[in-house]
């Protein structure tokens, strides 16, 4: 997808999105919190959307997230104010593809459901690697494409369409595992139907 049609993609899913996709995919974002409160410290959300991850992060976490959708990123605003999250340090509008933080920044980094969205996703691996500290953890869950059956080839056919549904659904998991600073530490399909994967990646040290 390109960056025009995700603004208006997202712009379109906003008011329903918590309704819709983002009901659907609860098991997934609360696979990766559940992980990420186990290590404490910071983390950063990559595409944090309407942020309904973020009453599920525990106190002891400083949290920021970072969307390009402006009217997604609102959503996570309004919960935050609505909901007196404290462990949410900042909010911002941001390209995935060009993060403004220094290198080494986060002790993990998150992407939920989004690098089957982003254009570039190598492009964004490689940041998410440049901002997490070495030895930090990359946590990712995403569904990834079939290789095989009757739901691989239910993939392929949405497969044009990514630019009216917001995301790749034959986006192949080998675009996210090319990261060379980042090694494959565990790999899990998540209920229902296998339909996401859960993904810890290290970041080598030094
Ligand atoms: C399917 S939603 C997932 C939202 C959230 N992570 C969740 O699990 O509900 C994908 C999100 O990725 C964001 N996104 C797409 N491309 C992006 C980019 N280049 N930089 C930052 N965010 C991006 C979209 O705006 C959208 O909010």
């Amino acid at each position: 997808m390109d960056i025009e049609a995700i603004q208006s993609s997202y712009s379109r899913w906003a008011p329903i999105y918590d309704r819709t996709f983002g009901a659907v995919t609860h098991m997934g974002r609360r696979r990766a919190v559940d992980y990420i409160n186990r290590r404490g410290g910071s983390v950063l959300e990559v595409g944090v959307g309407t942020g309904l991850s973020l009453e599920h992060y525990g106190p002891q976490m400083q949290v920021t997230g970072i969307d390009f959708s402006q009217d997604m990123l609102d959503k996570a605003i309004a919960k935050v104010q609505r909901l007196g999250l404290k462990q949410v340090h900042a909010l911002r509008q941001m390209d995935a593809r060009k993060l403004d933080f220094p290198d080494g920044s986060f002790d993990t980094v998150t992407a939920m459901h989004v690098l089957s969205v982003v254009p570039e996703p190598e492009k964004v691996m490689a940041e998410i690697a440049r901002v997490c500290r070495p030895g930090g953890k990359v946590v990712i869950t995403n569904h990834f494409a079939r290789e095989r059956g009757a739901l691989a080839a239910l993939e392929r056919v949405f497969a044009p369409l990514a630019n009216t549904i917001g995301w790749h659904s034959d986006f192949p998991i080998d675009r996210v595992l090319q990261e060379r600073s980042l090694v494959l530490e565990e790999r899990r399909s998540l209920p229902p139907l296998g339909m996401m994967t859960f993904l810890v990646l290290g970041k080598v040290a030094g």
